[in-house]
């Protein structure tokens, strides 16, 4: 049948559609002002008129108008008379000299090697991609991770550390697969007596020193290479903590707690930050957050955080405390637990999986 063109009616649901087209320009549009360093720029020089933002960043007159103009709407920039500057929110989220800069974890949604770029390659896969010891985190995923981080998980999980009974009298933190050492820089800068091992891949122990640097911690807190599963991270430990590495571990999790436990003094404490799975397992954040996440663990969900403690308390580490922090998508699971000796009665086993559809 061929239709008749006069009676075929797209109607005014089209806008609906449109509207997440043009959140994708949207996109593009910031994508670009950040990657032309444009509120850096203006961070700098501004207050400055079109032509000259325009001809300091090689962007062709043609577009300096309608560019700035669509800038100025979203609330990233403001107007006086001819001269444009950042506005507030500019200024803090996406200039790279401020602390609370987020623009690599803008960037990093649109990175050709991400899960994003090409969602329908992602959608058919059917193992994990770059899961072995020496892929990845680059440098500049470690510094998308820092910013997201910073969005307050940092903060929050920070405060449950700093509740501990022990936290002021604390003198030595471990933090397995630290990255980018954020939780242990936190951690040094609430208890001046402080010192931490961020302890990590060989060859991401470089840009871990760097963040380190950055935060002029060099004095209080080193870093050792090596892999969690056959090296030995130390002793004699206060605190230990692991942040969002155990998914890959879901397996052998008894085997990684033995260590954490091997590593903690009597007494001392241990801070778990996970996710855990999806809305089958009774838990999930809305649409586009929860396939995020789903994207971001795929094939190594946590499952059950009330059975993790089992597999803790297997290797004398009690949980006293289950809480959860703001994160980027949805919750995270706080788990507190302290060392007591090594539990010697039959405890349920548990292997990070319940099976259930995301699991499998
Ligand atoms: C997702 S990042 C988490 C970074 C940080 N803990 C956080 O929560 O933001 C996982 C980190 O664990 C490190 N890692 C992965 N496998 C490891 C292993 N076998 N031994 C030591 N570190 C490992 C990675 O290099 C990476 O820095």
């Amino acid at each position: 049948m061929i239709p008749e063109i006069s009676d075929i009616a797209v109607g005014e649901e089209i806008s609906a559609i449109d509207r997440i087209v043009d959140g994708y320009k949207t996109y593009q549009v910031l994508r670009a002002a950040l990657s032309l360093g444009l509120f850096d720029w203006l961070d700098e020089h501004g207050p400055a008129t079109r032509e000259e933002i325009g001809s300091a960043l090689s962007i062709n007159g043609m577009f300096t108008r309608s560019l700035f103009q669509t800038l100025a709407e979203l609330g990233l920039l403001a107007q006086k008379d001819d001269g444009f500057s950042n506005n507030e929110t500019a200024g803090r989220l996406l200039v790279k000299r401020s602390a609370a800069y987020q623009g690599d974890w803008i960037l990093n949604a649109s990175d050709e090697q991400g899960q994003w770029s090409h969602l329908e390659d992602t959608l058919a896969q059917t193992v994990p991609k770059n899961t072995g010891f020496s892929a990845g985190p680059g440098p500049q995923f470690l510094q998308a991770l820092a910013e997201r981080t910073l969005r307050g998980e940092v903060q929050d999980v920070t405060k449950i550390l700093s509740a501990w009974d022990g936290f002021d009298t604390a003198t030595k933190l471990l933090d397995i697969g630290g990255g980018h050492a954020l939780y242990a820089i936190a951690a040094c800068q609430k208890n001046p007596k402080l010192h931490a091992v961020v302890f990590d891949k060989p060859h991401v122990t470089g840009i871990t020193e760097e963040f380190i640097r950055a935060y002029g911690m060099e004095d209080r807190i080193t870093v050792r290479g090596g892999d969690i599963v056959t090296d030995d991270p130390g002793s004699g430990y206060d605190i230990v903590m692991i942040s969002h590495l155990l998914y890959k571990f879901r397996a052998d999790l008894p085997a990684i707690f033995g260590k954490v436990a091997t590593g903690l003094r009597p007494g001392g404490l241990f801070v778990s930050n996970h996710w855990f799975c999806g809305p089958v397992c009774g838990e999930g954040s809305a649409g586009i957050s929860e396939l995020d996440r789903s994207i971001h663990s795929y094939g190594h969900p946590l499952c059950h955080p009330e059975n993790f403690a089992s597999g803790m308390f297997s290797k004398g580490l009690v949980v006293t405390k289950k809480t959860t922090v703001r994160s980027n998508f949805g919750q995270s699971h706080v788990h507190v637990a302290e060392k007591v000796p090594e539990h010697k009665s039959q405890v349920p086993e548990y292997k990070g999986s319940c099976g259930c559809e995301s699991c499998r």
